[in-house]
C-alpha cells in the first residue's frame, strides 16, 4: 500500500546550504534503493518534506527523521493512502522556500506553515512545483 506524508520541521541550527546537501545525498541513495519520492522545500527557517512510498518504508522512514537532531518541532501536517505518486521520478527534489525567491513571495506570501493546514500546505507546494521551483531534482 503507497502513502503520502507530508511533515514540517525546524533546523535546529542554521539552515546552510551544506546541511541540506549532505541530507539531499543520503536522502538519494536510501530513496532511491527503498522507492522512496518526495520533495525536500527549505527556507525561511523551516524543512517541509513529502515522502511518497510503500507504508512501512515511509513510516520506518520517518522515525529514523523524526529522530535526527539536526531538525525539531517536527508536525505531522497530512498522511493518506494514495493510488498514485505525485513526486514520481524524483528521489528526492529540492524546493526553495527562501523568501528572496520570487516563486515563493508569488505562491506563498503569507507563509507561516506552522498555522496552515495540510491542504494549503500541499497546494502551495503543487503550485512551487508546478512553476517550476524544484532544484537538483535528483532522479529516482
Ligand atoms: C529535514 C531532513 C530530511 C531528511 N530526509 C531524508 C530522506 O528523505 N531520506 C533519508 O534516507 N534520510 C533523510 N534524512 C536523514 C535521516 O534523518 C537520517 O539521518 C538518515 O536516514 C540516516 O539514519 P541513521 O543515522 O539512523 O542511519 C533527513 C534528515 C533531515 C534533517
Amino acid at each position: 500500500m503507497l502513502i503520502r506524508l507530508i511533515y514540517l520541521s525546524r533546523p535546529v541550527g542554521p539552515q546552510t546550504a551544506e546541511l541540506t546537501d549532505s541530507i539531499l545525498r543520503k536522502a538519494h541513495a536510501w530513496n532511491t534503493q527503498n522507492d522512496i519520492t518526495g520533495m525536500l522545500c527549505e527556507g525561511q527557517g523551516v524543512y517541509l518534506q513529502a515522502l511518497e512510498g510503500e507504508r512501512n518504508k515511509v513510516t520506518g522512514l520517518y522515525a529514523r527523521i523524526h529522530a535526527d537532531p539536526r531538525h525539531k518541532d517536527l508536525e505531522l501536517l497530512h498522511c493518506e493512502s494514495i493510488t498514485e505518486r505525485r513526486y514520481r521520478g524524483w528521489s528526492m527534489a529540492r524546493v526553495s522556500l527562501s523568501d528572496v525567491d520570487p516563486q515563493t513571495k508569488i505562491v506563498w506570501p503569507e507563509f507561516d506553515p506552522y498555522s496552515a493546514s495540510g491542504a494549503l500546505v500541499m497546494a502551495r507546494i503543487d503550485e512551487l512545483v508546478a512553476r517550476g521551483s524544484p532544484l537538483q531534482a535528483s532522479q529516482s
